[in-house]
């Protein structure tokens, strides 16, 4: 085979040869918006106890077949996953001197969300197969100040509902599933994110559909949902004349989802089977044929799940590869072509994932609201916050060392697109000492 191309030799793929773009949205939602255009409203809402309290028709229609189609009593829909997670750790009464387990592996907000009702963040492990909050690390860091876990369903796949519910109800806690990655995963024939307290799933340009921005939080609480809807759409000025009692957390915000947006997710919600089950196909594709390098292999599934794929992973093993992982992955990249609409992210692959969360700034300097140390410090909280490098070993090995992801199974690439990722894969690994 020939050189590598980081030693100067010529690519698999040639750096103008880009991959197919990820683009889902088509003809269906831009008729869609020309609806909404045509009719003006471009938005409902009214920020007072009112009919459009709940937002204008395609709003309501979207949260309504978000429902069905996930078989849960209520959708909200909120401006992004953000908001919703958020509104989520408002609704479940979360306060000051409260703590919530989060994961260290995920994007900030699945961690940061408790701050904004002045509770600690405190971080477990994660699953060295799976990538999910690790049950048994879980079990470590509940204290009885422990009120909520926040359990992401990392990469696509869901987290281990079982022994997640076991811990809950032994501890009183309430759980809410970041089910962000995860549209329509399976965990045990029920939807991911629909077997928590509350679930949330971002409609972000990124995600398997988009609106854009957005986000759809899932619950068969009937009271949960009421306090979502409120602290989406300034609950302070609605509680009163709605005959809402418990004001706790009822402080609102602007969380709305706009019409346009909802005309659009609508139609993408049509369409997330059939992207899902062309990232299951290429994910398949590349994963038989990539089970004979020793060393650099494709994570598996949990058992009893559907893993939908946002991104797919590989182990790494330096070990039995013989070359470090920074080594393999840059003479990997080299190897290979941006996508289009995002040459400038270059190839769309990742050593890691993020880094562990608590190693940001705002935990290691421990200041998030105002410049006192709150809610890290303050007369409610009677713990030890600890955000120290090496807490959680499993997070740290994979981010430094074991994980790679890409993103080069995504709807739209074609067979020889995908043969060019298996064949850069193989050429990487064969040829891999001469890069010592
Ligand atoms: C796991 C996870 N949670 C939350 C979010 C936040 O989503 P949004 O961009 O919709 O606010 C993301 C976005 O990437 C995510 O991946």
């Amino acid at each position: 085979m020939a050189k590598l191309a980081v030693m100067g030799g010529t690519p698999v793929r040639e750096k103008n040869r880009l991959f197919p773009a990820y683009n889902p949205i088509g003809e269906e939602e831009k008729t869609a918006v020309a609806r909404v255009m045509d009719s003006g409203a471009l938005s409902k809402y009214i920020g007072c106890w009112d009919p459009q309290f709940y937002g204008g028709p395609e709003v309501q229609a979207f949260e309504k077949e978000w429902a069905a189609k996930f078989g849960v009593k209520h959708a909200v829909a909120m401006n992004s996953a953000t908001s919703g997670l958020i509104a989520a750790v408002g609704a479940l009464g979360i306060e000051p001197g409260d703590e919530v387990i989060v994961s260290p592996y995920s994007m900030c907000i699945s961690a940061t969300a408790p701050l904004f009702y002045g509770a600690v963040p405190v971080f477990a492990d994660v699953e060295p197969e799976y990538f999910c909050l690790d049950p048994k690390s879980i079990e470590t860091v509940i204290t009885p100040r422990t009120k909520a876990i926040i359990i992401v369903d990392l990469l696509g796949q869901s987290h281990d509902v079982d022994a997640i519910s076991v811990i809950a109800k032994k501890h009183g806690l309430k759980v809410i599933a970041d089910t962000a990655q995860a549209p329509s995963a399976i965990y045990k024939d029920k939807f991911a994110g629909t077997l928590s307290d509350i679930g949330i799933f971002s409609l972000n340009f990124h995600k398997h559909i988009h609106t854009g921005e957005g986000c759809l939080a899932v619950t068969n609480d009937d009271v949960l949902a009421e306090r979502m809807q409120l602290i989406r759409n300034h609950a302070e000025a609605v509680v009163e004349d709605k005959g809402v009692a418990n004001v706790v957390n009822m402080v609102g915000y602007n969380f709305r989802l706009t019409e346009i947006q909802a005309a659009i997710g609508r139609e993408q919600l049509k369409k997330l089977d059939a992207f899902v089950g062309e990232r299951l196909k290429n994910v398949a594709y590349i994963g038989e044929r990539s089970q004979d390098m020793p060393g650099f292999r494709p994570t598996k599934s949990r058992p009893g799940t559907k893993h939908v794929y946002y991104m797919h992973a590989f182990l790494y093993d330096e070990k039995i590869a013989g070359v470090p992982r920074s080594t393999f992955f840059n003479a990997l990249k080299a190897e290979l072509a941006p996508s289009k609409l995002q040459e400038e992210e270059g190839v769309l692959m990742g050593e890691g994932y993020v880094k562990p969360i608590y190693l940001m700034p705002i935990f290691q300097k421990q200041i998030a609201f105002g410049s006192r140390g709150y809610p890290f410090r303050s007369e409610f909280y009677t713990g030890t916050p600890r955000y120290e490098k090496g807490m959680c070993p499993v997070v740290e090995r994979l981010n430094e060392k074991e994980l790679i992801t890409h993103d080069l199974m995504r709807p739209g690439m074609a067979q020889e697109d995908l043969d060019d990722v298996i064949d850069a894969f193989h050429k990487v690994y064969e040829h891999r000492e001469e890069l010592l």
